[in-house]
Parts: structure tokens; sequence; C-alpha cells
């Protein structure tokens, strides 16, 4: 009997909980061709052509908004971008209001970032275009993850098998717990250090996920190393004693990195509190892999585009 292709045609991109290991090698194979289109001279396909995307930013973005923009003007899409401090937003408008006035004008997908979680899913309940998930709250940030996959695989040319220590403020990470969902989908072992105070209950629950009191436990021998921002703005206040003593005990520096493999790949999803949670040797040194994580952001926001828009038609 022939087998059904897998098409992730029509599919919300709300988190990687709703992603199977093969939809996540179909993004991150789809990805691989995206990033060819990128580095031609001229680069623009007519992938998308005649289909309008509307971002839709309630929290403030550079990497994940512009991203989504220049992916789908790429593609050849009508891109247009919505902030919450210059739209209709600050006249009181809902967020029901503003999808239900976004889809009257025919979109066929919106990339939306909101503070409170399941405001993605919200929104695919009610409206109609395609719903591309750019951060929920602590919730989900599923483009992250995904670009977070590709960038380690270009270089260990492989994910099953590698240990990755994710350190620092998991407590308010919708990047971590997006990771840990794709990772363990693809058969990394998760490590996770960060002040206790920071790590939230259910990672002690979490399958195939181990927890240390102390970062060098997680670090030792790590093939991947992924640093957290600790989120200050999200945070009530005292959840740790001060930046300085974060950056002593739990900040990634040179001393700490040797401890790892000598080819460890080094991951922030940016921005970075550099001095706080990575030291600027560490953040530019050279086995960080940042600046390419943002490059890699395009490809694979292109591929999601894609894939949920045409089914994957190539470019
Ligand atoms: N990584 C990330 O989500 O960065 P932005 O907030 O700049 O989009």
């Amino acid at each position: 009997m022939e087998q059904k292709k897998l098409s992730l045609r029509g599919k919300n991109v709300l988190g990687l909980a709703d992603f199977s290991a093969e939809e996540i090698r179909l993004v991150l194979d789809t990805a691989k061709e995206m990033k060819n289109v990128m580095h031609r001279d001229i680069k623009k396909v007519p992938t998308l052509r005649g289909k309008a995307i509307v971002t839709l930013f309630y929290e403030p973005s550079t990497r994940t908004r512009t991203s989504f923009e220049l992916a789908g003007k790429y593609l050849g899409a009508d891109v247009v971008n919505i902030t919450a401090g210059s739209s209709s937003i600050v006249k009181g408008e809902s967020l029901r209001d503003t999808l239900y006035t976004i889809e009257a004008m025919g979109v066929d997908a919106i990339v939306m970032r909101h503070k409170a979680e399941g405001a993605a899913e919200y929104a695919s309940r009610v409206v109609s275009p395609v719903i591309l998930n750019a951060g929920d709250g602590a919730h989900a940030h599923p483009s992250q993850a995904l670009l977070n996959l590709f960038t380690i695989e270009e270089h260990k040319g492989r994910l099953a098998g590698l240990k990755v220590a994710i350190l620092g403020d998991v407590l308010h990470s919708r990047v971590a717990r997006s990771d840990i969902q794709g990772m363990r989908k693809m058969g990394m072992e998760v490590h996770i250090a960060g002040p206790k105070t920071l790590l939230p209950r259910f990672l002690y629950q979490e399958p195939g996920v181990v927890v240390h009191e102390r970062i060098e436990e997680a670090i030792a021998d790590a093939d991947v190393i992924e640093v957290l921002r600790i989120q200050l703005e999200r945070m009530k206040g005292g959840l740790f004693p001060t930046t300085r003593e974060y950056a002593r005990i739990f900040g990634l520096n040179n001393e700490r990195l040797a401890m790892a493999k000598d080819d460890v790949l080094v991951l922030h999803p940016g921005p970075m509190n550099k001095g706080w949670e990575i030291s600027p040797f560490v953040a530019y040194g050279d086995n960080s892999a940042i600046q390419e994580e943002v490059q890699n952001g395009v490809a694979i926001r292109m591929a999601l585009y894609t894939l949920v828009l045409t089914g994957g038609k190539q470019a």
C-alpha cells in the first residue's frame, strides 16, 4: 500500500508538543533548502506569491519579528507588521476583535507574540488564518526551538545521543520549554541547572531530563550548552541575590566552558545579558553559534511558512 506523504499544510504552529519527530524532521530538512535560497544573490522566490501574512506582536522582539517578516518577503508573500504600541490595541481593542479585524482583510497567516500563555491557541480557535506562535508567555516558542535544533545539527551532523546543558532561568523561559520538547523528541539527552528559584517543579518529573544542583555537573562533557537570558522584566524580585552573584555561581565563562567537550556548541536565544548569564568571551568565542542561530531563524521560518501555507511546494 502506498504510504501517505507527510504534510503540514494548514497546521497551526502553536508548540512542539503537537509536532511529531517526523514533522520536526520535515521542517529541518526543508529549512536546509531554504538556507540555499538565502544565499542566492537575489533572495526572492515566488513560493508564497499572492499570500498575505500579518505579524501581530504584543511584546517587543528584534529577531523573531524581523526574521518572520524577511522569511515571508523572501518567499514572495505580502507581509504587514502590527505592534501593540502603534495599533488600535492602545485604544483598548481586545485580542479577539483585533484577530477578527485582521481576518477580515483576507490574510493567510498570523504570526503572533503575546504575554498570555495560550494566546496563540486561542487565536487558532477564533479565526481561520494559520497561526504561528512567536512566543506566548512562558509557554512556547516553537520556531526558536526549531532553529536551535537546526543549528545543532548543522554543526554536529546529528541530534540523537547528544548531551545538551540548558542553564539558567527556565522558570520564565518559553524557549526552554519548547527546546526540551523538541530535543527529547529528536533523541537528545537534556541536562538542566540554574538557581533553584528559577527551576520550575515540572522539570523534576520530566522524562529524559536530569536536573543538577551545580552547573558544572550539567556542563561536564556536554556537546551543546544553551544559556538562557535572565528575564528580569518578568521577575517580581528577589529570585536571586544580585546579578554579580548570579554570574559568579551560574554564569557561563571560559573556565566553565572548558569542562564541556572541546567542540561544545554554545547557544543563546538572545537578547543576551553579557557579564551576567554569559561572559562576552564565551558569547563571541570560537564555540559560539549565537549569530548563526539568528541567520538560521530566517531559514526555519521560511520552511514553516512553506510547509503550512503550501504543503511544501518547492521554491
Ligand atoms: N529569541 C527571541 O525570541 O528574540 P526576540 O525577542 O528578539 O524575538
